[in-house]
């Protein structure tokens, strides 16, 4: 594995396929001195400040960082990466943690609009109750394995999300699958069903009054399997479209080569969203339970 002097780099416990990042103390010092010549008004309504901290993270890193993140995201065999603080302090909160994040997102491309937030990124909290319309904050049902970017116009090559704050959790640990490593791939991904044109809305509060049409697989440029689904969001049009996604919702949750992780406060986890799902397990009933996160999602620079 790589090295980068100020940082430590290994393989993720719970997957060879997934780059383990630690930012030492030292450059976390550095960073927060630095960082803070910005506050989160001036990084959200100004774009090139987001380059600015961004550059200071990939100065510390005698500009490796940046190198290192995007060979990791384009690697087929990898194509994902957590980075987090080796320890936490008062000061790393979630201020900071929202610039980390910011400045990973902008050595890999640019961020698209989050329209659910309004702005480049979105922080939300999940709790014990819910009002809401779709998955992403019902604490208690398993959100099943998904790709971002479903239902929107803007291309989704990747999906950043940190986890900024955390009370009262037991369960809701990260789920990931590899295309690669899923047992259904091959039948599934050959299935002319799965390349036709399916149609994708979306609830209330993800604020797109559009819907778009395009196939859950698709090829690369070697021709292997890539994927864009969510459970919730298709409208299929008939039987055979409806069929087809009971069956990829059953085979992609029925896998044994989900990974099961459980993310520390403070850790950011970056995906290529063509051939990693993301999901989560439900969280144990808990009054005080919360959680927030953190979600950019954005295209490579090209
Ligand atoms: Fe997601």
């Amino acid at each position: 594995m790589i090295k980068i002097s100020g940082f430590k780099i290994y393989k993720h416990q719970s997957s060879n396929r997934i780059i383990n990042i630690q930012i030492e103390d030292e450059v976390l010092k550095k960073l927060l001195e630095k960082f803070s010549r910005f506050d989160l008004t001036a990084i959200e309504y100004k774009p090139f400040t987001r380059f600015t901290i961004a550059k200071y993270l990939d100065d510390s890193s005698d500009n490796q960082l940046s190198k290192l993140l995007n060979e990791i995201l384009n690697d087929r065999n990898s194509g994902c990466f957590v980075i987090q603080p080796e320890n936490l302090n008062s000061k790393i909160d979630d201020v900071f943690l929202v610039k980390l994040s910011t400045a990973v997102a902008h050595l890999i491309g640019n961020p698209n609009h989050d329209a659910m937030a309004g702005k480049y990124y979105a922080r939300f909290h999940v709790k014990h109750e819910d009002k809401s319309d779709s998955y992403l904050r019902k604490a208690y049902t398993n959100m099943d394995l998904h790709t971002d970017g479903t239902y929107v116009k803007e291309i989704t090559d990747w999906l950043l999300m940190s986890k900024l704050e955390e009370k009262n959790v037991e369960g809701g640990e990260t789920a990931m699958l590899h295309l690669d490593d899923w047992e259904y791939c091959e039948e599934l991904f050959n299935d002319p069903i799965g390349k036709q044109n399916f149609v994708w809305g979306s609830p209330k509060s993800k604020n797109i009054d559009y819907k778009v049409e395009h196939p859950i697989f698709f090829s690369d440029q070697e021709g292997k399997p890539q994927i864009s689904y969510i459970d919730q969001f298709p409208e299929p049009k008939n039987m055979e479209q409806g069929l087809f996604l009971q069956k990829l919702s059953d085979s992609l949750e029925s896998s044994k080569k989900k990974i099961i992780t459980k993310l520390p406060v403070g850790s950011t986890i970056v995906a290529n969203n063509y051939f990693w799902l993301h999901g989560r397990k439900p969280f144990k009933e808990n009054l005080g339970l919360s959680r927030e996160l953190l979600r950019i999602r954005g295209k490579f620079f090209t």
